[in-house]
């Protein structure tokens, strides 16, 4: 079991305590603390607030926010939509995928990077287009997509 410090949690907890419509903001807390949503702490949770883990775990699933599983420092993008697609998104993934050895949706085992594929970032003009943390690169090639994923694993714990 994963070393999970639930001294954090009591915190946050305490910080809603009182407040029982407060759930969805102590979930996104811990998300965000942890960067996904653990069994065992949702399990703490439920015991300490005496509610059905069953609901917790409807409330974890239902919002696309949550995750379940864990998410690595570092989440990258890639827009599969049709105006990326025919710019050869696939090609640009299958880069990603192969650099750093994991598929989509997977995070690889050290926990820095998780790679996820989107219908449409919203700029299709910049199509192939992928996000890492949130920031665009555009009109990707193979050879931009290998550079940037190269200098930022360089710099994989500073801002590129
Ligand atoms: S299809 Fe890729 S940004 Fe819209």
């Amino acid at each position: 079991m994963e070393n999970i410090n639930l001294e954090k949690v009591d915190l946050l907890i305490e910080k809603y305590r009182g407040d029982t419509t407060a759930y969805i903001s102590l979930l996104q807390d811990i998300n965000k603390e942890f960067r996904y949503l653990p069994e065992q702490v949702l399990r703490h949770v439920a015991q300490k607030l005496d509610v059905p883990l069953s609901r917790l775990f409807s409330m974890a699933t239902f919002y696309k926010s949550f995750n379940l599983t864990p998410r690595g420092e570092h989440e990258i993008h890639v827009c599969m939509g049709t105006a990326c697609h025919v710019r050869g998104a696939h090609r640009i993934l299958d880069r990603f995928s192969e650099f750093l050895q994991i598929s989509p949706g997977e995070t690889d085992p050290g926990g820095k990077y998780t790679l996820e594929t989107v219908n449409c970032l919203g700029a299709c003009a910049l199509g192939p287009l992928a996000t890492i943390d949130g920031k665009y690169y555009g009109r990707l090639t193979l050879k931009k997509a290998e550079a940037l994923l190269e200098g930022y694993h360089e710099k994989a714990d500073q801002q590129i």
